[in-house]
This record gives structure tokens, sequence and C-alpha cells, in this order.
């Protein structure tokens, strides 16, 4: 594994595997590495030459100053993590660039405030109206890194499965002949989606997150009988009247801000299973809990 912090050195590395004829695979990623990132990278090294993997805290998909302020980076521990990996995985590719540019590396000319996406429907539902800027922002990153990378494929996770719909989005805009591969969900033993955010949830939080998952799962099981509206119903009052308590005697709750469930690929809520279309149907959830937002899908 190679650090490199220099977007030039990047390119120059990428010239270099492009002559070469070797294929790239590029897993974006904002640091603070968990099994679900190694679950990228391991793929990424069996079906790549070259891996790149970036790891950069975006300021300008943060659209809450406090939540930029609070994301952990932990960039030593991380690529400890990737070296270990490294050392466990048959892999194809022959070396990994771990690519750890500053703000300023990365946005030479300032924030780029000026360039605005626009992604139609996809970008108008459940994270989009509630987190402006957000994928503007996500655009913005991942396309500069596509420009340095100049990936053959790129990874992305499916607990943000709108941001996978974003990405796909650009890429029709875009044009770049990159296929872009969407892994599923890596879980803890007890459901849980794993998150960066899972640390910030107290113990006893942390005890009751995972019914998210179990009630999704319950949701796919009801898909089989029920109608689209009665299984939303049914999760999002499920998780509502959810009540335990913490170690301090205090009320824990689930705090639902929304359950869709969609087409798989245009992302437009479904009233009907027979709507979804070549993807299916998938249910995608945010939900509160000691103050933390969690996000988590279910395919139907
Ligand atoms: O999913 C993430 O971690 C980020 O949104 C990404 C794709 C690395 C862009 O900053």
């Amino acid at each position: 594994m190679k650090q490199i912090q220099k977007s030039a050195d990047l390119q120059q590395a990428v010239h270099e595997a492009k002559e070469k004829g070797l294929q790239i695979g590029l897993v974006p990623t904002m640091g603070a590495l968990h099994e679900g990132h190694l679950s990228l990278i391991e793929r990424a090294l069996k079906e790549n030459d070259l891996v790149v993997v970036s790891l950069f805290v975006n300021p300008i998909q943060f659209n809450n100053k406090e939540d930029l302020e609070k994301y952990p980076r932990t960039i030593e521990a991380d690529l400890e993590l990737i070296q270990g990996l490294i050392g466990r995985v048959k892999a194809k590719a022959t070396e990994l660039l771990a690519f750890t540019p500053s703000v300023e590396e990365m946005y030479p000319d300032g924030e780029p405030t000026e360039i605005v996406y626009h992604f139609g429907p996809v970008e108008e539902v459940m994270e989009g109206p509630r987190r402006p800027g957000h994928f503007n922002g996500v655009a913005v990153v991942v396309r500069r890194l596509f420009d340095l990378a100049q990936p053959t494929r790129a990874y992305f996770g499916e607990k943000d499965y709108q941001q996978i719909a974003i990405i796909r989005a650009l890429l029709e805009q875009i044009k770049y002949p990159i296929e872009l591969v969407a892994c599923p969900i890596v879980r803890a033993d007890d459901g849980l989606a794993l998150s960066s955010r899972n640390k910030r949830l107290s113990p006893a939080a942390r005890q009751m997150a995972p019914a998210i998952n179990a009630t999704l799962e319950q949701a796919a099981e009801m898909a089989e009988y029920e109608e689209v509206d009665d299984v939303k119903e049914w999760v999002l009052d499920t998780l509502s009247s959810w009540h335990e308590v913490n170690d301090c005697g205090e009320g824990l709750k689930f705090e639902p801000e929304y359950f869709e469930i969609v087409d798989a690929r245009t992302l437009q809520p479904i009233a009907d299973w027979d709507e979804a279309g070549d993807l299916g149907a998938v249910g995608c959830i945010a939900v509160w809990l000691d103050g933390v937002r969690l996000i988590d899908i279910v395919k139907f």
C-alpha cells in the first residue's frame, strides 16, 4: 500500500497504470473505515489490477456544520485496517493507493460552489429535500475522484441507496465509461447495518438499534401478502411505538424521519408492488435514535 496526498502524484500513478493497460478500481470513502468499507475494498482488489481508495471528509456534502465537525477522522487506524486487509485477501490487484488529500488539494480553487448538478426526480425524494446540497456535494467530489483516478470500476455501498442512484445519474450525464458496482450492506451479527455513526450510540441505544433491521426484515415477509401502504404504516408504527429505558432510567425511542417504499431504479414511491420496474422495490428508512440518524434499506 502506498499513501498519496497530492492529486498530481495520483494522476501520475494512474497515467502509468493506463499506459500498461491496467484496470483501476476506485473505492471512494470518507475514512472512519469499518467492515462495510473493507468489503468494498476487498471486492475492488479481486476485480482490478490497481485499486485507489480515497479517504477524504468532503466538507461540501455536509449540510450541517456540527455533523462535519463531529465526523471521525482516523486516518492512521484506517491505513492500518487497509494494510491488514491486503494481507488477508487473495487479490488480483498488485497495488493499492490510499489517496488522502487535504481540502486544499482536493479543491485548489476553493470550495466549488458554482457547480450545480440537476438529477431530477431521484434527488427530489427522501434524503434530497432533507439534506439540501448534500447530493450536489457528493456528485462534485465523486466526479473529481473519477477525473483523478479514471477508474474502470467504482464501488459504493448499498446502505446509501439513494447515493448510488445519484452516481448512476451522474455517470449518465457525464458519460464516463465507468462501471458502477453496488455492493450489499454489511451488518453486525445482530443485524445493524455497519456505519461510522454507530459508534455515537450509547450502549443502550446500540442494543436497541438492531430492531430497525428486524422490523424491515419482517416487513419484507409481510410484503408477500400485504399492500404497500399497509407495510409502510406497520413499519412506522412498530418503530414509533418501541420504547426502552437506558441505564440512566431515561426513555429511548425511535423517531422515524421517513420510510418509503420506492422503485429501486427511479426511487419514486410506488403504491402497488406491480409498479416496481426491473430492479424491483426497495424500502428506505431514516430514523433517529439517541440523537443519531441511522439509515437502512430492505429489498422487496
Ligand atoms: O459514501 C460516502 O462515504 C461519501 O458520500 C463519498 C461517496 C465517499 C463521497 O464523499
